[in-house]
């Protein structure tokens, strides 16, 4: 059966399209749908490219509001939804206790930077500014922690050939449209794998 996403952003949505792309046509294409795309900004460029592609968008704005409301919002909502899985793809906040541990193991995230070594914002910078030759960006399970979460797979990504900033961003935003696809694919076939185990008549 094919499992449920939500997709959670508050900005541009370049992963978030990869991701509708992979599950329109690509690798996600037998194992998942996403149902809705959820911003925290409705000024997020991503919800128009949502919406062209079909998908029900919702926007909850943070600004203004408690860490407490806005995720009491995000859950009634995520909740209506029935989900399999929260995937956040460039969402900007971080996310308590008080909403994480509603869902352990179902929320996804990715970060463009080796989160043993770098952890928050900036990670393409943090790259720059250390002069690194070669950096890697990981997709993990959100816990309640900053990138602490289950590591489920790092992509290296060689940096030798960036001029400035902008280059790296380019090379690493060009390995997470793929590998984050690809990391959703093995979760979710797992996740398949064991259903059939369940579903099996014995004895
Ligand atoms: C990406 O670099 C992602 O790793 C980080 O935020 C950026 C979002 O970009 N969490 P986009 O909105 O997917 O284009």
């Amino acid at each position: 059966m094919k499992q449920r996403i939500v997709l959670l952003i508050s900005g541009r949505g370049s992963n978030m399209e990869a991701i509708l792309q992979n599950s329109r046509s690509g690798i996600l294409k037998d194992h998942c749908e996403i149902v809705a795309v959820i911003a925290n900004r409705s000024q997020a460029a991503g919800l128009q490219i949502a919406s062209d592609y079909g998908v029900q968008t919702y926007t909850i704005p943070s600004k203004g509001k408690t860490r407490e409301v806005f995720e009491a919002d995000l859950i009634k909502q995520i909740d209506l939804l029935e989900v399999d899985l929260i995937v956040l793809a460039g969402f900007m906040r971080i996310l308590t206790p008080a909403f994480t541990q509603n869902y352990p193991k179902k929320i996804i995230n990715i970060h463009p930077a080796d989160t043993s070594e770098h952890q928050g914002v900036d990670g393409y910078a943090w790259a720059w500014e250390k002069g690194l030759e070669e950096s890697a960006i990981t997709v993990h399970y959100v816990d309640e922690g900053l990138d602490t979460g289950q590591v489920i797979g790092k992509c290296k990504v060689d940096l030798r050939g960036a001029k400035s900033l902008e280059d790296v961003e380019k090379l690493g935003l060009r390995a997470e449209h793929v590998f984050y696809s690809q990391m959703l694919c093995s979760v979710l076939k797992e996740t398949q794998k064991a259903e059939s185990l369940i579903n099996f008549d014995g004895p």
